[in-house]
């Protein structure tokens, strides 16, 4: 799910130290590999068991704020929570005070007195902070401009139910160094995997972010050229050219053009490499029908997994599950 990068550092807004606080889930980044295993693991016994299950969160409400649209999202969170046994409130800057100005702190004030904790999607990463900052009770990040660290546990949970642990092998990343690049990047650092990133000039990951993965040991491999990030890869990644309340922008798409996946791209990757893109696709822009709809394709198992693996982190945020 894109949406247009506005800020060119993922560090500006981000509280250093929140080890005392709610346990909140903000960025992958924030975790050692221990802790987002330790999601993971949870996430499928909740998939294992099925809609049946203990209802830990039986008593919880979870707050859902979406300041940008949603499917997966906002169903998947919902689902969750409910199979979980608890409730939750969907909330909108629409049909709330908070598109009348009524401030994110205030907002996060009140919300931790009503609720056991709170999942954001918005436009501004500071937003999140400033809610993270301000909540007594745990928040979740839904999709910033900067990150979507919540996809990127269900798609590694899909990696490794295809092709085995995700430790050593190569993805590679074709088109928009967008939020969600940037959460692949974080996960290629946890997860130990190499992430090869094939994007135009002017839509490349920021520096930032690149420096401290390779600071942390990450292998991460920069290029403009789609064949080469491809070559040998495990999995194929691309995200829609389209950012999220944008209109299509000619020049992007020029821009993106040679990055889309096609048939001969995945045939550069390993034989039995797997497609994903965590949707919603636009075929014939950054992806192929051939190969969103053909027999490499992992993505509804993909978005199947946003369910379970939101379900291990609300159960992990909660203190449900340790
Ligand atoms: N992938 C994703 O976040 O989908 P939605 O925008 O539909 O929630």
């Amino acid at each position: 799910m894109s949406t247009t990068l506005r800020r060119p550092s993922t560090e500006q807004g981000r509280s250093s130290d929140r080890t005392a606080g709610p346990r909140h889930f903000l960025d992958l980044r924030d975790f050692d590999t221990a802790t987002l295993r330790q999601m993971l693991d949870i996430a499928s016994g909740f998939k294992r068991a099925g809609r049946v299950t203990s209802r830990p969160l039986a008593g919880k409400t979870l707050a859902l704020i979406f300041e940008k649209p949603s499917t997966r999202t906002r169903v998947s969170f919902e689902v969750g929570m409910r199979q979980l046994g608890g409730e939750v409130v969907v909330l909108s800057d629409k049909d709330s005070q908070l598109g009348r100005g009524e401030s994110i702190a205030d907002t996060a004030r009140v919300l931790s007195r009503y609720v056991d904790a709170i999942m954001l999607r918005t436009d501004r990463a500071s937003k999140l902070h400033d809610l993270a900052d301000n909540a007594t009770v745990p928040v979740i990040n839904g999709l910033t401009e900067a990150s979507h660290p919540c996809q990127l546990m269900a798609d590694v949970m899909t990696f490794e139910e295809h092709r085995g642990p995700i430790a050593g092998q190569t993805v590679a990343w074709c088109g928009d160094g967008n939020n969600v690049a940037r959460s692949w990047i974080e996960a290629a650092v946890r997860f130990d995997f190499t992430l090869r990133l094939a994007t135009p000039d002017g839509l490349r990951p920021p520096d930032d972010l690149v420096a401290w993965a390779l600071g942390q040991g990450g292998r991460i491999e920069l290029t403009d050229d789609a064949m080469q990030a491809a070559d040998g890869a495990r999995c194929v990644v691309t995200d829609t050219w389209i950012s999220m309340a944008d209109e299509p922008d000619p020049v992007r798409h020029t821009l993106l053009a040679p990055y889309r996946v096609t048939n001969r791209l995945m045939e550069a990757a390993a034989p039995d490499a797997i497609f994903m893109h965590c949707l919603p696709a636009h075929r014939g822009e950054e992806v192929d029908a051939g190969v969103i709809d053909g027999p490499r394709s992992v993505v509804f198992d993909e978005a199947e997994n946003r369910l379970h693996a939101q379900k291990g982190v609300l159960a992990w945020v909660m203190g449900a599950a340790r």
